[in-house]
């Protein structure tokens, strides 16, 4: 922990704080999230952040309405109330091809009863962000509801888990508004990117509702780690981004949310407010929103004419593939909003709008041979190896086939011309045979019966699909799975020790299992190939911080099955040490919420194998943090009414024992100490209390008997 400083002073100078760090926070998060121009490190964002919640959690009653922290009036689980839209969410008409969108434009020119077949409208031209649409509701430019689209009326109440969206401002700047009631551009104009040249003497206003639509997805990137970490803990992965944001918007609990790091995209916004009318134009919306502090996708283009329209079409068709965003069409918008009135709507979709959507990745290319993964835990998944081939904007040199079923039932053999498209464009998967291309005298392919990387035969546990390897602590690539999982960064995160390294480290036979990293010396480094001495102390510095990296990490880094990094907090949160998890009972561990029978039991399994009963008296050995630390003993659950405050027990409590005592004070925030100084707060003064008790009278220090203890724990 850093510099967050101790809660002392008045109420006032509190109120004061918490006023300047909600702004300060908004501000910040506006120019990090929507401007991409952030003004201060991560690390001192993170440091204002604590502060407001240490002293919103000091004084609740401070907190303001839409902090950033989302801690005010938050109740524990959001309970998925249906929300009537005041504006229905429509969907949208689809463009397959060029020729729709010409008549698309030709019904517009109907429509608008335009006469000249040459007439030229403009429109405004959006990538459609493959997510989940959603309706956010701003009341005097607080965020107040957020719901899922639902039916198109009616939808589901996501407020709670919407708030852990980084990215979502939770209060709006106010933006400048003419004399005529249009908007006049944003308050400040940090970043310079307003295409709205902000005149500042217009008054600024913050309009009492504000309705916003936009988009939640999850970053690509982000969906490959959470499906890495949910393979890895032998849970079911996601077919794509859209279906794990959705999945994840739609967690009970918020903080599994938060775990998942979503993002949001807004594109419409309808303002209702006597003194700032509704934006004119769809591309003076998009300045809007950005005014207000939302993010906006930034490759928008205002056009003219149709045929400017299937430029920008073809010009991302490529293009969309290097965002960390998945795209699957563009969004055409006829850009004078004045004309969406004229045009109207069907029961279903906007007239005004059309999405013209890209087709679908295939590309037929040779399967030249099916090799095999061995996982962390033996599973054995085969891979189709392919003649290079371009799809998505990326090449493709391997494709999944699944498991042993799916071979027989795509019949595919070496040799084959296959079809492969990208699932979500991400994990490229061979989808069909073409059996008119299939070479003569092929055969069927024969799936092994033997572990293609030591030999042991293979296994199928009860009615799982995949096949195993049951050499657990022989088999190399198991092995190395292992200890690549160790080091990985949601595990014990030793960064100097990369894939590669731990092969190397498995070849040379330095490092078997995880607690012999801590063995490694320079002079084994050194003798690696292509290691010089920098590195080598690089590596070894690094495997030395990794030595405390808190209870939740090592649980998680042990690879036990069905432990995800979720899971692993969970333990992390019942249990004090790997001592205590190890000796704990299934039934103890299962009324865990969000723990169950799966879990439970593949922890008590794993702690009765005896290699990893030794595993864990090695990894003490070599002096592996096996207990939580004292950060870890904090609890984020309760108020930390008692941040900054430096408590001393002494003498003999009747009700908990010190420890108990301690832990309590820890988990609000406080500080236990063992002796009394000027410093103290309070001494808590059991059963026979001698000179600690003198020391705290004789320094004016206050004391507390073990009662008075007792109700200031339960008040909090
Ligand atoms: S406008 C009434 N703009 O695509 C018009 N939609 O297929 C509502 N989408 O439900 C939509 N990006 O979830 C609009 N830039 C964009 C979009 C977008 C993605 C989604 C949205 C909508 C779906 C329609």
């Amino acid at each position: 922990m850093t510099g967050v400083p101790p809660i002392t002073g008045s109420v006032d100078e509190a109120r004061a704080r918490v006023e300047e760090l909600t702004r300060l926070i908004e501000h910040h998060r506006f120019a990090y999230y929507v401007l991409d121009n952030p003004e201060i490190s991560d690390s001192r964002f993170d440091e204002l952040y604590r502060e407001l919640e240490a002293l919103e959690g000091a004084y609740p009653e401070l907190a303001l309405p839409g902090s950033p922290t989302g801690r005010v009036g938050a109740p524990p689980s959001t309970d998925f109330k249906e929300v009537t839209h005041r504006i229905p969410l429509l969907s949208l008409a689809n463009a397959m091809n060029f020729d729709d969108l010409e008549k698309w434009q030709d019904r517009l020119l109907r429509g608008l009863e335009i006469e000249d077949e040459n007439a030229s409208l403009d429109y405004v031209c959006e990538l459609k962000i493959d997510g989940l649409s959603i309706a956010l509701t701003y009341r005097n430019g607080e965020f107040v509801e957020g719901a899922t689209r639902g039916n198109g009326a009616v939808g589901e109440d996501v407020t709670l888990n919407l708030r852990t969206i980084k990215s979502l401002p939770t209060r709006l700047n106010p933006v400048r508004v003419s004399a005529d009631g249009t908007f006049a551009g944003p308050a400040s104009v940090a970043g310079g990117t307003s295409s709205v040249t902000a005149e500042s003497s217009a008054p600024l206003v913050v309009p009492s509702l504000v309705e916003v639509r936009g988009e939640v997805y999850m970053p690509v990137s982000s969906f490959v780690g959470l499906n890495q970490g949910l393979a890895e803990s032998n849970e079911p992965v996601f077919a794509n981004p859209r279906n794990a944001a959705s999945g994840s918007l739609r967690q009970k609990d918020p903080k599994k949310t938060a775990s998942r790091k979503l993002a949001l995209f807004t594109y419409l916004v309808y303002v209702t407010d006597d003194r700032l009318a509704q934006p004119g134009t769809q591309h003076e919306n998009m300045a809007i929103l950005k005014a207000f502090g939302f993010p906006v996708e930034p490759n928008w283009r205002r056009v003219s004419g149709v045929e400017a329209v299937k430029e920008y079409c073809r010009d991302f068709d490529e293009r969309r593939h290097g965002l960390d965003y998945q795209t699957d069409g563009v969004v055409v918008k006829l850009d004078d909003r004045g004309l969406w009135n004229v045009l109207g709507a069907t029961s279903h979709s906007p007239r005004w709008a059309v999405a013209f959507k890209y087709p679908p990745e295939e590309a037929e290319t040779v399967l030249l041979e099916i090799t095999f993964d061995v996982g962390r835990t033996g599973a054995v998944t085969p891979v189709a190896n392919l003649e290079p081939v371009k799809l998505a904007g990326t090449t493709v040199k391997r494709a999944s086939l699944h498991n042993a079923s799916q071979i027989a039932r795509l019949d595919a053999r070496p040799g084959d011309t296959v079809v492969v498209r990208k699932a979500g464009e991400i994990i490229p998967e061979v989808v069909s045979v073409v059996l008119k291309a299939r070479p003569d005298g092929s055969q069927p392919f024969v799936y092994p019966h033997q572990c293609p990387v030591c030999g042991t035969a293979l296994v199928r546990f009860g009615e799982e699909v995949v096949v195993r390897c049951p050499n657990t602590y022989g088999c190399r690539s198991q092995i190395e799975r292992r200890l690549k999982h160790w080091v990985s960064r949601d595990a014990m995160d030793i960064e100097g020790v990369g894939e590669v390294l731990v092969e190397q480290l498995v070849k040379a036979r330095l490092v078997e299992r995880p607690s012999d990293f801590y063995r490694l010396s320079l002079e084994s480094l050194t003798g690696l190939e292509r290691m010089g001495e920098k590195s080598a102390k690089n590596v070894l510095s690094q495997v030395e911080a990794s030595r405390t990296r808190g209870l939740k990490r090592l649980i998680y880094a042990l690879g036990i099955r069905h432990v995800g990094t979720m899971g692993a907090e969970l333990l992390a949160g019942r249990y004090d040490s790997i001592d205590e998890l190890a000796a704990a009972r299934s039934e103890d561990m299962a009324v865990i919420d969000g723990v169950g029978p799966t879990i439970s039991e593949a922890v008590v399994e794993f702690f009765q194998d005896q290699h990893n009963r030794e595993l864990i008296e090695d990894l003490k050995a070599v002096g592996v943090a096996t207990e939580k630390d004292e950060s870890e003993l904090k609890s984020p659950d309760l108020p930390q009414t008692f941040a900054g405050k430096i408590f001393v027990i002494t003498g003999t409590l009747a009700r908990m024992d010190r420890k108990e005592a301690e832990d309590a004070i820890k988990a609000r925030g406080g500080k236990a100490s063992s002796s009394v100084s000027k410093k103290t707060d309070y001494v808590v003064a059991g059963e026979k209390a001698g000179s600690k008790l003198e020391k705290a009278r004789s320094l004016g220090v206050s004391v507390l008997d073990e009662n008075e203890f007792l109700a200031m724990l339960e008040s909090s």
